[in-house]
């Protein structure tokens, strides 16, 4: 086990009435890191998490939470661990406030000191101004961040967040991202599941992918982008494009692949965006048309085709 590690899961296993969810996944995540578990739906991250969690006994394997291990010190773990799930577990005819109160008494907090850390989660989830208001009238965006509040009453050295930004507005989205930001700075470890590319390229350290309750890379952006290699696709709209043109741009340094269908033109190339005024000078001077040009740079999308044959987005 690595020291750094404040998580550590080895061999982890978890089957449902013989249906294999989670299949053998070792990971460590650092202490201070913002860790993201993205998968497709079904791949298995809420399955993970829930063990880490406490909430849910593997079938084989061992996690170990800051020294402690889940099979023997649920307790110890618990405390310091808060956990935001996807599913909103939260009192709607109350108020935000109410709601976050309620919750702070249960961990036994009273008198000043609940006002205070209340008052003070309220503002870091950025809801002070709708904190009286009922919870039915709320986004789901609005919501979630309560429920980021109620997991931070017990000021949790992790934070474990399922699909923190699924069905949630821009705008929450944006505030969720800043406070996830804002713990980690205070150094909070932070674990999140995602099936959206945007939440592990905007906010994670590094990123876990899983698939099919395997965890097939982990790495940050930049090491998991520089497995797919270097090449960017830039396609080319045109009203036709002449025999030699598509000639002209493969004779272009770097330009690894062309491929012509009808007026379309798709050039696979090392360094596309720096290429890319040399390519549209090519077309321009054979007399092409051009309507519209896109670069596509490799990101985690690429890569997750790369790896499985198949599309994250579904
Ligand atoms: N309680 C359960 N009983 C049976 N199968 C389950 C149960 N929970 C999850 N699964 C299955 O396990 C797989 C992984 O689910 P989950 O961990 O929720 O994936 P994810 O969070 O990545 O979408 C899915 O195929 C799901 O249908
Ligand atoms: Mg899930």
């Amino acid at each position: 086990m690595n020291n750094d590690a404040i998580i550590s899961v080895t061999n982890l296993v978890k089957r449902y009435n013989g249906f294999t969810a989670v299949d053998g996944v070792s990971f460590d995540i650092k202490r201070g890191e913002i860790l993201g578990l993205l998968g497709p739906n079904g791949a298995g991250k809420s399955t993970i998490i829930s063990i880490l969690c406490c909430l849910l006994k593997p079938t084989s394997g061992r996690v170990i939470i800051n020294g402690f291990d889940i099979e023997k010190n649920n307790n110890e773990i618990k405390k310091i661990i808060g956990v935001v799930p996807q599913e909103i577990s939260l009192y709607h005819t109350l108020s935000a406030r109410e709601n976050l109160t309620f919750y702070a008494k249960v961990y036994g907090m009273s008198g000043k000191a609940l006002k205070k850390k209340t008052e003070a989660l309220l503002d870091m989830v950025g809801l002070t101004e709708r904190a009286d208001d009922r919870l039915e009238g709320y986004s789901g965006g609005m919501k979630r961040r309560i429920n980021i509040a109620v997991a931070l009453l017990h000021d949790p050295e992790i934070l474990i967040l399922d699909e923190p930004s699924t069905g949630v507005d821009p705008q929450s989205r944006k505030r969720i991202y800043d406070t996830i930001r804002k713990l980690n700075q205070k150094g909070v470890t932070v674990l999140l599941t995602t099936h959206q590319m945007e939440d592990a390229e905007d906010l994670c350290d590094r990123i876990a992918i899983v698939d099919k309750g395997k965890l097939i890379a982990l790495d940050t952006l930049h090491g998991l982008l520089d497995m797919v290699g270097q090449s960017d696709i830039i396609h080319v709209m045109t009203k036709g494009i002449q025999p030699d043109t598509a000639e002209s741009i493969r004779q272009i340094e770097t330009v690894e692949k062309v491929s012509v269908d009808d007026g379309n033109m798709t050039i696979q190339l090392v360094h596309g965006r720096e290429m890319l005024a040399g390519i549209i000078d090519t077309l321009i001077s054979s007399g092409t048309r051009v309507e519209s040009i896109q670069i596509k740079e490799p990101d985690l999308e690429t890569l997750f085709l790369h790896l499985t044959g198949t599309a994250l987005r579904k």
